[in-house]
């Protein structure tokens, strides 16, 4: 046999052990033999460090780390419930020309007027395309991700706003059921002062949570169709449904710990799970507090729509963009595509106290209070969050803000109703 027949013939059935090899075992060629596998490190930018909302985070990490194993996260986080501080140093990087490859960002008015309009983003329409995405959204939730007829951002989840979370043990030691109305909620609140527990939990360090209790509140004096009303100037901020939210607000921080402004919002949750608070009204994200420390929903804690807004869901939407001039672009688009998977979506939902923002989400890898989101987002009125990015321009919830930061101050009504008509005006959206 001559040498060159003989490296024929050794080549030959090298080539079909290689086929037979990968015929039994379909594993795939090594990442760095892949054209187009993302390679280096990726910075992802939230502000998810609390209980909760740090793991879930984690968990979505881990379905990437096993898609793309060559690829290093690194995870850029900035604390501080709701972004404030983070969506401030977002800012001053975006400007500097320092985006991080992905970042955390409202769904709405947040994504579309801060970023979009500025041209600081690229669209992700193709990263739906590419995975037949467009079927699996609710055409609501892409609605609110699009403008000039493109997607901006990946959502990760739906988050519900108002909610009120308990204390069972408390309620039950005191023969309380949970308040379904204001009027209930002030009876109760009442009896356990008169008990000596400190009926709401209230960490207002950030203004943020008091337009998140305020959100819920005028949901609640106006119903569904005149809230959405404040936001496209069909609602009179001057009209007494503001008065009244205004005036019940004041009226439940007469019921709230003491160092409230001193504490965050999961510090608040920490005194419900004590029993040194029986209530918090704060977003879903709280159930995923409350599961990261060992507690399970209708077992220590229960939940129900905030005082009187029942049969209505105040929605909000975490999603993650594609800025330009991403560094690793190739990386930022591997972790958009995890974010946007019902692999990625049920390994983080469940445990950040969120329902995933696809329609074919696993149901049985959610728990009660989920299952429970889960159907009141699909039989609900939908309304969109004010504190969390999807109501109003950012500009707009900013004067909002500093008009309830003097509120809470003072709890002048007439003072902070007249600011809040203004930064109506302001906005461009009422006369
Ligand atoms: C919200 C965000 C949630 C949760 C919460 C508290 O703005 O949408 O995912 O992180 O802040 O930090």
């Amino acid at each position: 046999m001559s040498k060159n027949i003989r490296w024929i013939l050794i080549a030959t059935l090298v080539l079909i052990a290689l086929v037979v090899g990968a015929c039994g075992t379909p594993a795939p060629p090594p990442p760095e033999e892949t054209p187009g596998l993302p390679s280096g490190s990726i910075e992802i930018f939230s502000w998810w460090t609390a209980g909760g909302e740090a793991e879930g985070l984690e968990a979505m990490y881990d379905v990437f780390a096993a898609r793309y194993p060559d690829v290093e996260i690194i995870n850029a986080t900035v604390a501080g419930g709701a972004g404030m501080e983070a969506k401030a140093v977002l800012a001053t990087r975006m400007q500097a020309g320092d985006a991080p490859d992905s970042f955390q960002v409202h769904a709405g008015h947040e994504l579309i007027d801060s970023w979009v309009v500025a041209e600081k983003m690229e669209p992700v329409t193709f990263i739906f395309e590419e995975n037949n995405w467009l079927d699996v959204y609710p055409p609501g939730v892409i609605e609110v991700l699009s403008s000039g007829g493109e997607i901006w951002s990946v959502p990760v989840n739906i988050h519900r706003s108002n909610v009120l979370w308990y204390n069972k043990q408390v309620f039950e030691d005191n023969g309380l059921t949970a308040p379904a109305t204001l009027d209930d909620f002030f009876a109760v609140a009442e009896d356990l002062a008169a008990a000596g527990v400190t009926p709401l939990a209230v960490g207002d360090s950030g203004v943020w949570v008091d337009l998140h209790i305020f959100e819920s509140l005028l949901l609640a004096t106006l119903g569904p169709d005149a809230y959405r009303g404040l936001w496209d100037g069909g609602t009179d901020w001057n009209g007494s449904g503001v008065t009244e939210a205004l005036e019940a607000l004041a009226g439940m921080m007469d019921y709230a710990n003491e160092d409230h402004s001193a504490l965050s919002w999961d510090q608040a949750a920490q005194l419900v799970v004590d029993g040194d608070g029986a209530m918090t009204i704060m977003g879903d994200w709280s159930e995923g507090y409350f599961k990261s420390v060992g507690l399970t929903p209708d077992v220590e804690f229960g939940y129900v729509p905030s005082p009187g807004t029942a049969g209505s869901f105040i929605m909000l939407s975490d999603s993650f963009g594609l800025p330009l001039g991403a560094p690793n672009r190739a990386g930022a688009i591997a972790w958009l595509t995890v974010c946007g998977s019902k692999e990625g979506q049920d390994a983080f939902n469940p445990i950040k106290g969120s329902i995933p923002a696809r329609t074919d989400g696993d149901r049985s890898l959610y728990d009660a209070y989920l299952q429970s989101a889960m159907d009141d987002f699909s039989s609900d009125e939908i309304v969109p969050s004010l504190a969390h990015g999807a109501a109003a321009s950012e500009g707009w919830v900013t004067a909002i803000g500093d008009a309830m930061t003097l509120f809470v101050a003072d709890l002048d009504v007439d003072a902070a109703q007249e600011a809040m008509a203004l930064a109506c005006v302001d906005a461009g959206v009422c006369e």
